[in-house]
């Protein structure tokens, strides 16, 4: 038995509940002065406030003193891309020529480039490459995320990928949750014939995938020259009907109906946002689907940022996430998406802790286990370089994060 307790803890500021939080209760969170957090084996046990230090805390094995500073819940990642072979930094004179994202993915590089270089990829050096993004992902402050297949397109690659997660999953100190996203684009030998590669991963992929426990979520690239929407409305069929819970990158370039697909289906999340038209907004906030927002891929694209205030005043959740992938974000800095969420978004420092804790939590179906600091949840947590959440809000850059906690651990 390990019994660590935080204590000095200047404001405790967290979300309460496993539920996504929509509407009004986006920006509510629980905040409590002189507060200390006593965790047995990994497991917040009691939290107390007011300078009361938690019963039996006497007998901790390690006493972590925060310092007067703001220790909110550790921050969960809900999109990324994070398992791909290569980078592509040769894209950078393309764009600033003139190139846009889709001109790039037409012309057989983009995704397709990246899908090249990770077939070519063994599932050991991708277990490595992808351990060294966790770490870093860890020291930003996160301490859950979600992952997301997409770079094999065919049987034996999107497994590798799906098993580079599991394998992660099991041996790194992240929670990391696993997204099958095989129609991420049409690859080269299904040039021309997207509804050939959709029905091969209804009969042969997603059947697969489900009997060996490889992944809880499905996703697909709904776009304007990726998949239409009857593609997608097939795919996400076969997936719901097999037991996936649902996800779709809907109206990131273009407003093609992913997102009104989003609501109809009951998907969990539709993610990106940008384009969406009030359709979609209406069908997400009927089907009560979360809205992944990711505001670092809306900067590092130079368009437009998703509607997230609008989407807290039509009672929609909003989560906010890294999109972390070699192309369109190629960083995976949480606290930045926090700075954008607030700056760009227009959210309050209450409604963006909940983006980025709560709401990604329930989105990747670990809302019962963390994103909250509640008893009963795994003792996940940042003490920050900072007294409140508006100085996180303000400051950007830096990384802000004096230590990081995973379930009782300094990592
Ligand atoms: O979420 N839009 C589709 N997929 C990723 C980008 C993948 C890539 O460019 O490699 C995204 O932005
Ligand atoms: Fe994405």
């Amino acid at each position: 038995m390990k019994r660590v307790l935080i204590k000095n803890i200047g404001i405790l500021q967290t979300p309460v509940g496993s539920y996504s939080h929509g509407g009004s209760l986006q920006g509510e969170n629980l905040k409590l002065r002189d507060a200390a957090i006593f965790a047995v084996d990994g497991i917040i046990e009691e939290i107390t406030s007011e300078g009361k230090l938690p019963l039996g805390s006497e007998k901790a094995d390690e006493v972590i003193d925060a310092g007067g500073a703001l220790v909110t819940p550790g921050l969960v990642d809900g999109h990324t891309h994070m398992v791909f072979g290569g980078y592509r930094q040769h894209e950078i004179p393309m764009k600033i020529k003139g190139a846009t994202y889709l001109d790039i993915l037409r012309a057989g590089g983009g995704i397709l480039d990246t899908v090249r270089k990770t077939r070519e990829a063994s599932e050991e050096d991708l277990v490595s490459k992808t351990e060294g993004f966790l770490d870093e992902m860890m020291s930003w402050g996160v301490t859950t995320c979600e992952a997301k297949s997409g770079y094999g397109l065919d049987f034996d690659n999107e497994i590798k990928l799906l098993k580079v997660i599991k394998t992660l999953n099991e041996k790194h100190a992240m929670d990391v949750a696993a997204t099958f996203m095989g129609p991420h684009a049409v690859p080269d030998e299904y040039k021309g014939r997207g509804d050939a590669f959709i029905e091969m991963i209804c009969e042969k992929m997603l059947p697969y995938i489900k009997d060996n426990n490889l992944a809880e979520f499905a996703d697909i690239f709904t776009e304007d020259s990726v998949f239409d929407y009857d593609q997608s409305k097939r795919y996400l069929e076969c997936a719901k009907e097999l037991g996936f819970k649902l996800k779709i990158h809907a109206d990131e370039i273009k407003a093609i109906g992913g997102s009104k697909l989003a609501g109809e289906m009951g998907a969990v999340s539709a993610e990106h946002l940008i384009s969406i038209n009030e359709e979609g907004l209406k069908s997400m906030a009927k089907g009560g689907t979360t809205a992944m927002c990711l505001p670092a891929t809306s900067f590092y694209l130079g368009v437009d940022f998703a509607p997230a205030r609008k989407m807290v005043e039509m009672g929609i959740p909003v989560a906010a996430a890294s999109d972390f992938n070699p192309g369109s974000c190629p960083s995976m800095n949480l606290q930045f998406v926090m700075n954008l969420a607030c700056i760009k978004y227009r959210l309050l420092p209450e409604e963006v802790l909940t983006a980025v804790t709560v709401n990604p939590a329930c989105a990747i179906g670990m809302g019962e286990k963390v994103g909250t600091l509640e008893v009963g949840k795994q003792a996940d947590m940042v003490i920050w370089n900072a007294p409140d959440m508006e100085m996180l809000c303000y400051r950007f850059g830096s990384n802000m994060a004096k230590a990081v906690i995973k379930k009782g651990k300094i990592v």
